[in-house]
């Protein structure tokens, strides 16, 4: 039986708004929470929380755990768009579809949402009751840390922040979005994993070939993820992509597409795309036609 990609992501996305609404109150200080709601629940495409749902998948895992693992994902990312949209980073005014959050609600309100969101993702990976064993919800902690503090996102936006008007080498730019956007979104992957076969109660010599090859698959497409982004900011109009169009040029940010031209680009993600599918491959997972999908449709992107 062929396997229905619209039909599984339709079903996960339903739940992932559910519990997303359902983790962040509204009731809250001076309504912080209302801020916190804006930023998270408003029509993202939830590519990591899809991706930390369909490596739980593939490896077996438990579902609430992985849905928290999704969650905490989702509100980091936020956060983390939240912040790059402000003034003192991108200063973009438009966010999936919307007026950003401190356009909305000003700058003091955004900066505590951002905070609040990030606090609320670890909240939410170690909860009271027995849905995970004490050892995973810390591997789950460790694996999101790393990957939204300075060796992760926080450390790339530094980087993209301190390259604005440089010519960085191919290296270089690699590293910066590797950090900025890849670890976040190769942590979906392991932290699905997690859920699953990687827990650290069943770790075993077979696991550790698993975990490298689906590092791999996640560092592949999370490169590509930001390929593609750059390419989009000079291909597609604000209307479908619900943010401004053109904004790194016209920052002087150093992107894939400045430094070896749209069609490279392009080529470099398919590439990558490969990589990721051989990386995939090796996993040999017998239910991991979702991450297949998701690797696929990530890189053809429109928005
Ligand atoms: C945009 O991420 C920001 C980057 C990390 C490049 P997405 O394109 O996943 O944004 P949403 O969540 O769908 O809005
Ligand atoms: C943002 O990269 C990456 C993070 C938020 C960590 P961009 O600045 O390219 O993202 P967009 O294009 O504003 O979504
Ligand atoms: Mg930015
Ligand atoms: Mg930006
Ligand atoms: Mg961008």
């Amino acid at each position: 039986m062929t396997f229905d990609f619209d039909a599984w992501r339709a079903a996960k996305l339903a739940r992932v708004e559910a519990a997303l609404d359902g983790f962040i109150a509204a009731q809250s200080p001076a309504d912080l929470g209302l801020v916190m709601r804006y930023g998270v629940l408003n029509g993202g495409k939830r590519l990591r929380a899809l991706l930390v749902l369909a490596a739980s998948e593939a490896t077996g895992g438990n579902a609430d755990a992985a849905m928290r693992a999704a969650c905490a994902v989702e509100m980091i990312h936020a956060y983390s768009l939240i912040h790059d949209d402000m003034p003192c980073m991108d200063n973009d005014v438009l966010r999936r579809g919307k007026p950003t959050v401190h356009v909305a609600y000003g700058e003091a309100q955004a900066l505590l949402a951002g905070d609040a969101l990030q606090a609320l993702a670890f909240e939410v990976l170690t909860p009271d009751e027995g849905v995970m064993s004490a050892s995973v919800q810390a591997t789950l902690c460790r694996q999101l840390a790393r990957a939204s503090g300075v060796g992760g996102m926080a450390g790339g936006q530094a980087i993209d922040l301190a390259s604005v008007s440089k010519t960085l080498t191919e290296a270089q730019l690699r590293r910066m979005h590797e950090l900025k956007t890849g670890a976040l979104l190769k942590a979906s992957v392991e932290m699905g994993a997690a859920c699953g076969v990687l827990d650290g109660t069943r770790a075993s010599h077979g696991a550790l070939g698993l975990r490298a090859h689906l590092a791999a698959y996640g560092a592949a497409v999370g490169l590509a993820f930001q390929v593609v982004d750059d390419m989009l900011d000079v291909i597609a109009d604000a209307a479908l992509l619900g943010k401004t169009a053109g904004k790194d040029a016209a920052h002087n940010k150093p992107t894939y597409v400045a430094l070896m031209g749209l069609d490279a680009a392009e080529t470099y993600a398919e590439k990558l795309l490969a990589q990721a599918l051989t990386a995939l491959d090796a996993c040999a997972l017998p239910n991991d036609a979702a991450l297949r999908e998701l690797a696929i449709r990530l890189v053809k992107r429109q928005s």
